[in-house]
């Protein structure tokens, strides 16, 4: 009887739980490899997993972490709720050849004294910090521990988190920490949702209201390239695109020059159009690139 060739498993990554990681991370650079860090929260989807192709790609050794990290949490927030599915998210991880993961205990990360903290300054103050006013300094100071931990070449961030990746890439400057940061693009459903491990929490009928935040980026995309320039203009649209949906309440809908937080009135560049809602008791973020059609002379 003809038999088909066994298909090679995914081999697992192996799994760190505690500082020991370091030696081995150190070892693998050592030996002249270059070392790639995904860093997750898990509850992975396939933006994850994005990430960790890029770093495959890219890197000898990758090592992805997982990590719900209780200091980038307001008191109201979703900590204790936060999906989690360890063993869902090591089967994934190893279809994408990620070699280790980190997944430290709470201990490892917070002792019980712990009491130092990354002060972001103001590029973590405006947009999400007005909403999450200690939720910035929360993931710097996990991150920079997480680099501390596993000292890699490259760090990978998803476009999705656009505040969280300029404040990042800010602390790196500014700490002088030796990592280079990769920012990927976001990964969308088909319909055009982004992936969030939060879309989990959305019923069917919320998840079709959530629609309305990526139609009304589409919606600034058009705007600006028929030639509108006024952002006043376009955020109005755009507010009556969600409005119209209902069910939505729309907490900011920001234009920054692309690569900072800083507000623009007209579209003359690059300009990043940032947006987050509560759909339910969910809160969404997404963000879209636009660029008007032809520069500003
Ligand atoms: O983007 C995330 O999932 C988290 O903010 C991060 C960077 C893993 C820090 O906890």
């Amino acid at each position: 009887m003809p038999h088909s060739p066994p298909t090679a498993a995914p081999r697992q990554p192996a799994v760190y739980r505690s500082g020991d990681v370091r030696e081995a991370v150190l070892n693998a650079r050592r030996a002249g490899q270059r070392v790639g860090l995904v860093p997750t929260m898990g509850s992975l989807h396939e933006g994850h997993l994005s990430l960790l192709r890029a770093a495959r790609d890219e890197c000898d050794l990758v090592i992805a972490s997982i990590f719900v990290n209780p200091t980038q949490f307001g008191p109201q927030e979703d900590f204790l709720a936060y999906p989690r599915n360890f063993d869902g998210d090591l089967a994934l991880l190893a279809t994408t050849g990620c070699n280790m993961v980190f997944a430290p205990t709470e201990e490892t990360m917070y002792g019980p004294n712990h009491s130092t903290f990354v002060e972001v300054g103001p590029v973590g103050q405006v947009l999400e910090g007005e909403f999450r006013p200690t939720h910035f300094r929360g993931v710097a100071t996990v991150v920079l521990k997480l680099f501390e931990l596993v000292p890699a070449d490259v760090a990978y961030f998803g476009r999705k988190d656009y505040q969280q990746t300029i404040v990042l890439r800010r602390m790196i400057e500014d700490l002088n920490l030796p990592f280079k940061m990769r920012v990927c693009p976001t990964l969308r459903e088909p319909d055009g949702l982004a992936m969030s491990s939060r879309n989990v929490y959305l019923s069917p009928h919320e998840r079709r209201r959530a629609l309305a935040l990526f139609r009304s980026l589409r919606l600034a995309e058009q705007l600006a390239r028929d030639g509108e320039r006024q952002v006043q203009t376009i955020r109005q649209k755009m507010e009556r695109e969600i409005a119209e949906t209902g069910g939505i309440d729309l907490q900011y809908v920001a234009f920054v020059a692309d690569g900072t937080v800083s507000p623009v009135e007209q579209i003359e560049g690059p300009t990043t159009v940032a947006l987050a809602a509560k759909v339910g008791t969910t809160r969404l973020i997404d963000n879209l690139l636009i660029q008007p059609l032809t520069p500003n002379r």
